[in-house]
């Protein structure tokens, strides 16, 4: 480089965490339109000088498993994303995908009731509505099973005919050479959870290949069956030839706590005889999901609950019940007393009145459960977030913060460069994100400098619309979409293609 250049950016003086799980060194970071030109001691002078003497530089956090395929569509500046230090948001979870349209937007209008866009054709053009429409974060996809499965053959239980199975194929494969990152289900909800195992197989072989998409799972069970649930998961990765991933890790429902210490063990016995398996998880003790999909599973009946386990009123709350907000922030148990009925009665009388939309907050997990699955070296980050309306889960604006914060901080249940790797490195590599999640020369300047003495989660259960604490800037391909906690407007952000 000649003398005299000028960079766009140079962040100065900072602990530069490279993304790879490296400890942090005090180094400067030069970059040049999108990209990272310059790491180390950088003597060109920026347009623009940060100084980051006294903070961390990581590279921008990537939420392997998000619920915003709308989102940043509807919403496109995702404050709640990268106010957290979310670069890259990995859409198309638990099965709700965008192909086929129609069925696409009936699951998402549970999350955005209306919602209106124009029509788009397969992922390319998901993806390519993305680059128009330009978010704040960048925006890669998995092919939703349960979307396509409503597409070919709406909720029937039955298993496809071999037209159906076609279609579905048909679909998985323009998404593969679309570059959609991988294949998701949803195991426990409708119509995703009708789909046999070996439907499924059938399906993800589609995504075989050296530079395949890996296979997603919200398992059939997180509860009384989670072990089988993980070995269906393995089975389904080992048989078709594709890596897992294995989403939410967590043994939910009380009489399955400490149980994730046997499926961690699983995961460990697979990934030694050559299975690529890792895991994503929320660091928080409660979920969320629809109130349909509790019922759905019988869960709040001791015998047989589903895949969420048993549940007490007392344990789901009402987090958006869009046309009965007097609803939210209450439990079911609160409500079953109001109205003088059981549990399951109370239950069905909000989902007689509000349907599909009513999104709850379920407390089923125990905090040591949590840690373990954190400390696992196969844990990377997935907020789960539900962009809902009313009082979503916090873990849709906390989450990154709250593993920096509360957890590798606070409880050091692990390192700051090891949290860091399983939030950029670790899912770039797995999810093939060229040149994201590492700090070098070359690659994408999608880049977080925050305070790791300060960096802290304000969202709450109550008050979950609060942006953490402690992050002083987040740039995505090369511009600042944060400051001091504030977006700054800016959407440089595009549809990403795996490996490309
Ligand atoms: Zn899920
Ligand atoms: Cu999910």
């Amino acid at each position: 480089m000649a003398t005299g250049e000028r960079f766009d950016l140079v962040i100065r003086g900072g602990t530069v965490f490279d993304g790879t799980g490296a400890p942090g060194l005090r180094a400067d970071v030069g970059v040049r339109g999108e990209r990272i030109v310059a790491f180390g001691t950088v003597t060109h002078r920026g347009d623009v000088e940060v100084d980051a003497r006294g903070f961390a530089v990581a590279p921008g956090f990537i939420d392997v498993h998000s619920h915003d395929d709308y989102a940043v569509i509807l919403e496109p500046e995702v404050p709640f994303k990268v106010l957290q230090g979310v670069t890259t948001d990995v859409v198309g979870n638990c099965g709700s995908g965008v192909v086929p349209f129609e069925a696409g937007l009936v699951r998402f209008r549970r999350l955005h009731p209306d919602a209106d866009p124009t029509p788009w054709e397969g992922f390319k053009g998901y993806l390519e509505r993305v680059d128009s429409v330009r978010p704040s974060c960048n925006v890669a996809v998995l092919i939703g099973q349960g979307s396509m499965r409503r597409g070919a053959m709406g909720n029937d239980t039955r298993e496809p005919t071999a037209a159906e199975l076609d279609r579905m194929k048909a679909w998985v494969r323009e998404g593969v050479a679309a570059g959609a990152v991988g294949l998701s289900t949803g195991l426990i909800y409708e119509p995703s959870r009708y789909a046999k195992t070996d439907e499924i197989i059938t399906l993800v072989r589609e995504l075989r290949g050296p530079s395949g998409g890996l296979y997603a799972t919200h398992m059939r069970n997180e509860a009384d069956g989670l072990l089988d649930a993980v070995r269906e998961a393995i089975r389904i990765g080992e048989e078709a030839g594709v890596p897992v991933q294995i989403s939410h890790h967590k043994a939910s429902g009380r009489r399955n706590w400490g149980r994730v210490r046997d499926s961690l063990a699983l995961i460990d016995e697979a990934r030694a005889r050559g299975v690529d398996v890792t895991t994503d998880q929320y660091p928080y003790t409660a979920g969320s999901t629809t109130l349909a999909a509790v019922m759905q599973n019988n869960s709040f009946r001791a015998d047989s609950p589903g895949g969420l386990g048993q549940l007490e009123g007392g344990d789901v709350l009402i987090s958006s019940s869009p046309k009965h907000p007097e609803w939210e922030g209450r439990t079911v148990a609160t409500l079953a007393t109001n109205w003088g009925v059981d549990t399951e009665g109370a239950a069905q009388r909000v989902l007689d009145g509000e349907g599909d939309a009513c999104w709850v907050v379920v407390f089923t997990m125990d905090e040591r459960d949590v840690k373990a699955v954190l400390a696992h070296p196969t844990t990377m980050i997935g907020s789960d977030g539900v962009p809902t309306g009313g009082n979503p889960h916090p873990r849709l604006y906390g989450c990154f913060a709250r593993v920096l914060g509360r957890y590798v901080r606070e409880e050091k249940v692990l390192e700051l460069p090891t949290a860091l790797h399983r939030m950029t490195g670790m899912p770039a590599a797995k999810f093939q994100l060229l040149d994201r999640g590492t700090i070098r020369p070359g690659a994408y300047a999608d880049l977080v400098v925050f305070d790791p003495a300060r960096i802290d989660d304000a969202a709450t259960y109550t008050e979950p619309r609060q942006a953490p604490t402690g992050i002083r800037a987040v740039y995505v391909n090369g511009a600042a979409v944060a400051r001091d906690g504030r977006h700054t407007g800016a959407r440089p952000g595009r549809g990403l293609r795996r490996g490309r």
